[in-house]
Formats: C-alpha cells, structure tokens, sequence
C-alpha cells in the first residue's frame, strides 16, 4: 500500500480495503421460518467481529451460509471479492474459509494431533508415488506435519496433549482442538461458532488470547458468542441480530447501549 498503515487502519480509514468477508441482502428460510432475513455486514482482515444476537436469531446460520454448509436463497456473499453462493464447501475452504462448530465436530478415536491434521489437508500436497514407495520425502513431509500439528496444539494451549484420543478430552480441550484443526487450514476468514461454550474461566481467557493473535496475524474472525464480557473485550466491531435481521452494527461499546439491542437481550420491546 505504501501508506505506512497497516491493514487495519487503513480500513477504518476507507482506504480502499477488500474485505475477508462481505454479505449483502442475504437470506435463508426453512419453510416459514425466516431465519436469516437479508443480512449484510463486512469483515475487515486482521480484526475481530462480533456476530452476536438471542437464540434462535440467525447466527449459526449465517455460519453455515458462510461455509458452505447451506446455500443463501439470495443474496451476495464473497470471500476476499470472490463471490461464494453456489459454491460447495470444499470450494469454500479452498478460498480460505474454516470453521468450528456449535456442537463439536471431532473425531472421538483419533488422537488430539491426528484430529488437527484433518485440517491441514489443503496444503498437504505429497506425491501419490512418494506415499506408495515409503520415499524419505514422503516421510519428511509426515514428520513436518506432524511438528505443525503440535506447534497448532501448543498455541491454543494443548501442548502435551497431542497424543491423547479426542474422546478422553474435556469439553474445553476439544473445543480447543476444534479452533487449532481450523487453524491448520491457515484461513483468511474463520468463523467460530460459540468457541468458548462450557470452558472454564481460565480456559476462556485463553481462548480469547488465541482469537486475538489470530487477527493479530492477518486473519479475519468472525466470532458468534454468548459471553458479553468477552465480546466486549475481545471485538474490533459487532453486528447484532434478531429475528434473522441485523438490529446494530458498529463499535462495541456503542452497540451494546443501543435501546434495540437491550430490548433484544431482555425480551422486551424496544423504548
Ligand atoms: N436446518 C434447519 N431446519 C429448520 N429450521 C432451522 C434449521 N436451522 C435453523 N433453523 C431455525 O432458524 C432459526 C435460526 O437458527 P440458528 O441456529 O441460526 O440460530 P442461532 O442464532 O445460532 O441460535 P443459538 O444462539 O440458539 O445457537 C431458528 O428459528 C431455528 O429454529
Ligand atoms: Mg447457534
């Protein structure tokens, strides 16, 4: 760019930025119910943004239209200016769009390590005839997967545990395992669907440092997350749904004062 800015700030300068992600009218019903009712909103890369909203108000969908998972009945959604709807998901990823879910997705038998190197298939590109002789390159590839798996793992907390099968896991290790097995797909856009649901505190607080170095990193966050706190602490920007529509979008602080986002959260109607 030559400004001097970084990404960021150029940004919020205007200057010109693609975003990681953009939605324009987006929708999605399931039979009458509009779950996701033209929604729009922009991610900028290296920030986080906050998708927050009561239950029920569109949020996982918006995930899954995002990745792939369902297809937007209308509407525009890109990836770095490259336009997703239609598109399978392996496509998707492919464009650099990774994902957790709401309810975990792991492999139970697999170890903490193997489940993390699922997510590295994108970039995993070793000859077919070099894996069926047994080739050192083959096997130096395997190691150096490996060894990335495990540096994935000590980031998100797991160090030791890489050898340990998913199953015998708690709740927050293998959610922390979820985010580092995204991670290894290096995503230009990750989308985090409650990553912080049944940790502990501390575990939370981890999590949070991991999400902020991710962006830190160039990445571009989309957070879905019931703890306002850490919304709050960890968010550059918030969209908030109800309903299936957007109801705020902005700074944090701001659209958390907002009478229909309070309204929102309190089940009662708007002043
Ligand atoms: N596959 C589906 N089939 C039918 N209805 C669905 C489906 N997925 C979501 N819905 C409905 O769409 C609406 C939005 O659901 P969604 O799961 O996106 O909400 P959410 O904001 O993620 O909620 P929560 O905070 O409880 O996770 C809800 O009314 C839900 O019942
Ligand atoms: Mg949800």
């Amino acid at each position: 760019m030559g400004t001097g800015k970084t990404t960021a700030e150029a940004w919020r300068s205007g200057d010109g930025v693609t975003p990681a992600l953009e939605l324009a009218g987006v929708r999605r019903a399931f039979g009458g119910v509009r779950a996701v009712d033209g929604v729009a909103l922009k991610v900028a890369p290296g920030t986080v943004h906050g998708l927050i909203g009561p239950n029920g108000s569109g949020k996982t969908t918006v995930i899954n239209l995002v990745s792939g998972l369902l297809c937007a009945d209308e509407g525009r959604i890109s990836v770095v200016g490259r336009a997703t709807v239609g598109l399978p998901a392996h496509r998707i990823a492919a464009l650099g769009v990774a994902r957790t879910f709401q309810n975990i997705r792991l492999f139970p038998d697999l170890s903490a390590r193997h489940n993390v190197l699922v997510g590295q298939h994108l970039h995993r590109h070793p000859s077919l005839a070099a894996l069926l002789c047994g080739l050192p390159s083959a096997h130096a590839e395997e190691r150096d997967a490996d060894a990335k798996a495990d540096a994935l793992l000590e980031r998100v907390g797991l160090g030791p545990r890489g050898g340990e099968k998913a199953r015998n896991l708690s709740y927050g290790e293998q959610r922390r395992v979820e985010i580092a097995r995204a991670l290894a797909a290096r995503p230009r856009v990750l989308l985090l669907d409650e990553p912080t649901a049944g940790m502990n505190p501390i575990e939370v607080q981890a999590v949070a440092a991991v999400i902020r170095q991710v962006a830190a990193d160039g990445h571009a966050v989309l957070l879905v997350e019931h703890n306002v706190r850490l919304v709050m602490d960890i968010c550059d920007h918030l969209t908030v749904l109800n309903f299936g529509r957007v109801i705020a979008d902005g700074a944090p602080a701001a659209v958390l004062k907002e009478p229909d986002v309070v309204a929102a959260y309190l089940g009662t109607s708007a002043a």
